[in-house]
């Protein structure tokens, strides 16, 4: 089997933890089932870009248990878990991903994913699909040297397979999501993409019970620090935020959000949180976390005003929220004292500790969300797949919701299998909550 792992003989102890992960996936479990059964997927070649880790292995098997060819790499070169990789290697599916992979690994995995000539995509930030836009208008200086250049050894037919035989596409991340949206007002989008991100069965669980638990659990197995009495700075209060501010206050930190935002502004102020600009945090934060999905959200005067000890850490997508340029630059010496934190000794003799080289935190110094939580975001991934298979003939090239039956059918499902039964509308109260000729 072709495949880029760290090491094969990690297989074992891969699948231990596969096995592990999948028991807390009960609704992936019961998809896989109606996937055995009816190869729904047969023919397909999918290549996803996903972090690599035992929840995205267990989806992994779904799509091939649904008779899908199967590929895989890193949707960031610090969030792969080796032991998994090799597992699934392993077991068949062609895997190209390394935990600390360099840039130019990152995107010979990349790379190989488009030499599967795949018709289904996954993405979690949109780096397949921002490449097969750009190849798909031979805007080729946009491309990473390492995907050009062999994108230009292939033969004219073979490009035309590649850049017209991909169907369709799905999505995990806000940030991908954005990325996305941002090609298709530009009338660039190649291919129809499922937006599973929006799912209100993913991001309401994923984004803010997975990034909030999973954040504060990365931050707690690099550094091991006391949350309770610290002032505890979340930049960005969106549905990962709102789950951190809750989980930090929870363990009794004194929660500082940031915003530009003045609804979201003004919810963590009534959600009982202290409200300010990062400019007022930073002299009084011992904890920073940024989860915006924006730029430059920490930048060189906010760490000159930093209290020494800051700890410094990030949970959205990319490594760009905190200026790490400009932590290097005022740095006089920097070292990795523990496993993911950097001293930082700053010019003005204090100290930063940076987390998970400022990468995501919750997949750098921890698991990642907890299996649980991504039962839901992957049953999304595996049903849009099927989604995509059967109505890519009549979808545009636009970004599209994951269809509502999908997402309540999941819930639905996931309530079933947690053991909890929720009431059903009477035909009286459907009809009332459809008319407005009833009132008081
Ligand atoms: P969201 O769109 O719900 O929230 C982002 C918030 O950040 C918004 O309220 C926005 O106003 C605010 N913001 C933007 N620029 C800001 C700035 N300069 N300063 C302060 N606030 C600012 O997005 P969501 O779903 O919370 O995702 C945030 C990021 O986390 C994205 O990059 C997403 O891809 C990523 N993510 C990470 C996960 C992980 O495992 N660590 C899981 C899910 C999402």
């Amino acid at each position: 089997m072709n495949g880029h792992v760290k090491d094969p003989s990690l297989a074992p102890q891969g699948h231990r933890r596969i096995a592990w992960a999948e028991r807390e996936m009960p609704v992936l479990r019961a998809i896989r089932a109606d996937f055995e059964r009816e190869l729904p997927l047969k023919g397909e070649r999918i290549a996803a870009c996903l972090h690599v880790t035992t929840e995205t292995a267990n989806l992994m098997r779904t799509l091939k248990a649904g008779g899908a060819q199967v590929a895989l790499c890193a949707s960031n070169p610090l969030s792969t878990q080796d032991d998994a990789a090799a597992a699934l290697l392993e077991d068949g599916i062609e895997v190209h991903a390394i935990r600390g992979e360099d840039t130019d690994t990152y995107y010979d995995h990349i790379r190989a994913m488009l030499a599967t000539f795949p018709t289904i995509t996954m993405d979690d930030g949109a780096d397949l699909v921002s490449t097969l836009t750009a190849l798909y208008h031979e805007t080729l200086d946009t491309v990473h040297p390492r995907v050009r250049s062999w994108y230009e050894s292939l033969s004219d037919e073979q490009r035309e397979t590649l850049t017209r035989g991909v169907r369709g596409s799905t999505e995990e991340t806000t940030t991908g999501v954005i990325r996305l949206r941002a090609m298709a007002a530009d009338g660039v989008l190649p291919i129809p993409v499922i937006a599973v991100n929006d799912a209100r069965t993913k991001h309401l669980f994923d984004n803010r019970y997975g990034t909030g638990q999973s954040t504060v659990d990365g931050v707690l197995r690099a550094t091991n620090v006391l949350l309770a009495g610290k002032n505890v700075v979340i930049a960005g209060y969106g549905w990962c935020g709102r789950g951190l501010a809750m989980r930090a206050h929870g363990m009794g930190s004194h929660v500082i959000v940031t915003e530009v935002d003045p609804v979201r502004g003004l919810e963590a102020l009534m959600d009982g949180f202290r409200v300010m600009p990062m400019d007022d945090a930073a002299p009084i934060g011992d904890i920073f976390i940024t989860v915006t999905g924006d730029r430059d959200v920490i930048v060189e005067r906010h760490f000159l005003k930093m209290k020494d000890g800051a700890l410094v850490a990030n949970s959205g997508h990319f490594d760009i929220e905190i200026d790490l340029k400009a932590l290097k630059r005022l740095s006089t010496h920097q070292e990795e004292i523990r496993a993911n934190v950097r001293s930082c000794k700053l010019q003005n003799g204090k100290n930063i500790y940076l987390l998970g080289e400022g990468r995501l935190v919750n997949l750098a110094a921890a698991e990642g969300h907890p299996a649980s939580v991504m039962d839901m975001s992957f049953a999304n991934q595996a049903l849009s797949a099927r989604y995509i298979k059967e109505y890519a003939g009549s979808l545009e090239r636009a970004v599209y919701p994951v269809p509502k039956e999908l997402d309540d059918g999941i819930a639905e499902l996931k309530l079933k299998t947690m053991g909890v039964n929720i009431d059903e509308l009477t035909e009286a109260q459907k009809a009332y909550l459809a008319s407005w000729k009833e009132g008081t």
